[in-house]
């Protein structure tokens, strides 16, 4: 039970409420994409991570791309928390990360001053697994052995990076620690990884040549290494605030997303709690972000996909193009079986629709409530990516609005048509919107 210090003066009953208050805004919150990615995470937890202690990373790696802006200048980060631009923030990467000391420290150095700044407040945890050269060189001949049936990876290494962690082949941050010994470790992984890599006809990688590139980045990643669990223990007893970054999305996750077109994480709140060490107590509000339609990268079943012009459409005003390999998205309308499978799996507290504006202009908004598959309606989510592939879609048609969402900024300056919009959401989800994303501005966003 959480001991509760009342205020004086005030009746037990109000400061019961004023303690309630204080405690859920002290609240750490974790914030998920409920689609295949890209839902727009990065303004939502820009938005948030003013208010937290810490911001951390829990899974994946360079994989993932969040737009800033940095005093004017666009930025993209992959590695680094999107929130970990805040100045009051420390940065942690956690151990269910897998760290490329190549990308953190080009991503540090495009940041500049604000980068230098960032590397004393970041802490990367002494258990996450390293991405090197191998890692990648074997990510791509993977892909391109697989031809046609490739997943269709961000070639980070993200998936062989995962792979040697389960085979207990991988090295971890801790592992730099020993530089004499860190170098025989690379050899070895080079080794094994050049016999993978004859095997899928790849070029070999020489193992001077990598230990040479990686040296200096190996030199700055050392200083930042340190046990993260205690830390962000520590930190939950200090009554820290702490803001969990979920990368990807969950239909990515490696368990519950479409199998093998996923990412080799687990992208919802089990894998915040493996990869941070902290207890599912320490989770607070599962916030869900989910776009108000559905955009994926890669390959893989969509139902909702549309292959027209208005699938066109939806990528030119979303701005639909990937942030880590700038590929087109694909898009499609909303699909609720997704988003209600992503909030059963994770328990969520709160949905932030995304980019709401983009719908705008459109006659009629159909979103999908079931699937059809041998001729039986359902609401579950197949395991098999070839029943995806396969199923028809059920779809509820919605009457659209013209007008431009950007400068609305209550729920009640919302066309009417756009609120039923929302309302459905809720209903058909039965998860409260508590956020609306109306532009790309911080400012343009409804809170309810
Ligand atoms: P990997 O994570 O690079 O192995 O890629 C596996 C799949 O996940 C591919 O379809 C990628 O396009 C997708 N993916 C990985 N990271 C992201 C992301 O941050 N946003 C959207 N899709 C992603």
């Amino acid at each position: 039970m959480s001991s509760t210090r009342l205020t004086p003066g005030l009746s037990p009953v109000v400061a019961i409420l004023v303690e309630h208050v204080a405690v859920s805004e002290r609240r750490n919150c974790v914030v998920l994409g409920l689609q295949w990615g890209d839902e727009g995470k990065g303004k939502v937890i820009d938005c948030l991570a003013g208010t937290v202690d810490a911001v951390v990373r829990c899974q994946g790696g360079a994989n993932a791309g969040h737009t800033v802006v940095v005093e004017g200048m666009k930025t993209v980060l992959h590695l680094l928390p999107s929130g970990a631009l805040h100045p009051g923030a420390t940065c942690v990467i956690g151990n269910g990360v897998v760290v490329d000391p190549l990308a953190l420290c080009e991503e540090l150095d495009d940041l500049g001053a604000a980068g230098e700044d960032l590397a004393r407040r970041i802490k990367v945890s002494d258990r996450a697994h390293l991405v090197l050269p191998v890692h990648k060189a074997l990510d791509a001949a993977i892909e391109a052995h697989k031809g046609d049936a490739k997943v269709g990876t961000t070639l980070r290494g993200i998936g062989p990076c995962y792979a040697a962690k389960v085979a207990r082949t991988g090295l971890r941050c801790a592992d730099v620690q020993n530089a004499e010994r860190f170098q025989e470790q690379v050899r070895v992984l080079v080794a094994q990884a050049n016999e993978e890599l004859a095997f899928l006809g790849a070029e070999p990688l020489q193992v001077d040549e990598v230990l040479a590139l990686i040296a200096p980045a190996i030199e700055r990643l050392r200083p930042m290494v340190c046990d993260t669990v205690a830390w962000l223990h520590q930190a939950q007893e200090k009554g820290k605030r702490l803001l969990f970054e979920g990368a990807q999305g969950v239909m990515l996750d490696i368990d519950f997303g479409t199998y093998p077109y996923v990412t080799s994480s687990n992208t919802g709140v089990g894998g915040v709690i493996t990869g941070s060490g902290l207890s599912h107590k320490a989770m607070g509000e599962v916030i869900g972000i989910v776009k108000a339609y559905t955009t994926r990268v890669g390959g893989g079943p969509f139902p909702a996909e549309l292959h027209d012009a208005v699938g066109d459409g939806l990528r030119q005003r979303g701005g639909e193009f990937g942030a880590t390999t700038g590929r087109p998205r694909r898009c499609g309308w909303l699909d609720l079986v997704v988003v209600r499978h992503a909030c059963h799996l994770n328990g969520v507290d709160t949905i932030a629709l995304t980019k709401l504006d983009v719908l705008s202009g459109e006659a009629e908004i159909p979103v999908i409530t079931a699937y059809r598959i041998d001729g039986q309606e359902t609401t579950a989510m197949p395991a098999r990516s070839e029943d995806l592939q396969r199923v028809e879609v059920v779809k509820t048609v919605l009457p659209g609005w013209t007008q431009a969402l950007d400068d609305c900024r209550n729920f009640a300056d919302l066309p009417a048509a756009a609120q039923d919009y929302v309302r459905f959401i809720e209903e058909h989800i039965g998860v409260r919107v508590g956020y609306i994303g109306v532009g790309p501005g911080r400012e343009a966003t409804i809170s309810r």
